[in-house]
């Protein structure tokens, strides 16, 4: 009998797995006109309707825990918006509904829906600051590179941890002129530099697949809660993740105290911000090298869409071919 309950419970989770894709489908597919269009506020408006009229559908009583903002300052999913039918587990959901809006308007590679879902309790509620952040993939022993090395020391333990040469080391790094003298640092070791112009949370996720991706080592800040974001995937694909919040003032230590925050100088592991069993869903917007961005053709929209489950560590991808009505 109880092995019969853990089957059933086991099966609900990849049924509400498969459910959490159709969400991050649907937020795509309702940004597809406004890939290109130059409105981002549209583009990410769009987005977050529909994912969370799709999110209400789900048998789930959750709680958004990375969203759009706090609940003065966007009117949906925000912080603390409970989501779901309310009839089934009680889980953390940890969301962006456009990743890389000035990348979908502008069509450039790699804006993404982005979805995660956890054990009530079990993601970091990161306050909207910044986040310094390393990254690198599977298969090295836990510290190969830390937060407290300069990036010219990240580079060469990587190198040496790979058994090659720090030319053969390539680093993505968001552009950005508060990451001129780390790029430079990492230029001088010989690496090369993937440079991106937003879109974090897959420049980290490209750590994980280096043989397909080409990129070995993410590093630089960026959003908090995005960290959350790559944290959660990488707990699926694989591969060591640390984080460290930057505050700037007053305000956002504040709003990080709001957040339960007590310790401002923590570094966090992979799996301190992501403390349980995750499922991570994300569709391509646009094209990227993760996975293909919405195809348009007369009579349907394509997405793909990664699925991810931690617990499992199963990968799977997904092409949906939606008929336009
Ligand atoms: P949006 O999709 O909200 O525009 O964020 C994109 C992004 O590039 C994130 O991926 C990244 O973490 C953050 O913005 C970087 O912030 P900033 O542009 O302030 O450097």
């Amino acid at each position: 009998m109880a092995v019969a309950q853990t089957q059933v419970a086991e099966f609900q989770d990849r049924l509400l797995s498969l459910g959490l894709a159709r969400v991050s489908e649907a937020a795509a597919l309702a940004s597809a006109a406004l890939v290109g269009r130059g409105d981002e506020k549209a583009a990410d408006q769009a987005a977050v309707n529909a994912m969370r009229d799709q999110l209400n559908l789900l048998d789930i009583a959750g709680v958004v825990v990375i969203g759009e903002g706090e609940r003065d300052e966007a009117p949906m999913l925000f912080i603390g918006e409970e989501v779901g039918t309310g009839k089934g587990p009680a889980v953390d959901i940890a969301l962006d509904p456009l990743e890389g809006t000035t990348l979908t308007a502008k069509d450039m590679p790699n804006a993404l829906t982005v979805i995660a879902m956890a054990p009530r309790g079990s993601l970091l509620h990161a306050p909207d600051v910044y986040m310094e952040k390393l990254a690198i993939g599977p298969g090295h022993r836990p510290g190969t590179v830390t937060l407290s090395m300069t990036p010219s020391e990240r580079v060469s333990a990587l190198a040496s941890a790979k058994g090659c040469s720090t030319k053969d080391i390539t680093v993505c790094v968001l552009e950005r002129p508060r990451h001129e003298a780390m790029i430079e640092e990492i230029r001088s070791t010989g690496a090369a530099i993937r440079l991106i112009t937003d879109g974090d949370v897959a420049g980290v996720m490209h750590c994980a697949e280096p043989h397909l991706t080409g990129i070995d080592m993410y590093m630089g800040s960026g959003g908090a809660p995005e960290g959350v974001l790559a944290a959660a995937a990488l707990k699926c694909m694989g591969g060591q993740f640390y984080g460290k919040l930057l505050f700037r003032n007053d305000d956002e230590r504040a709003r990080a105290r709001k957040a339960g925050i007590e310790n401002f100088d923590r570094v966090y592991t992979r799996d301190d911000l992501v403390r349980g069993d995750v499922i991570f869903a994300a569709t391509g917007v646009t094209d990227g090298s993760l996975l293909a961005g919405i195809k348009r053709e007369p009579e349907h929209l394509t997405t793909e869409t990664i699925l991810m489950r931690s617990k499992t560590g199963s990968v799977r991808r997904m092409t949906y071919r939606n008929p336009i009505r």
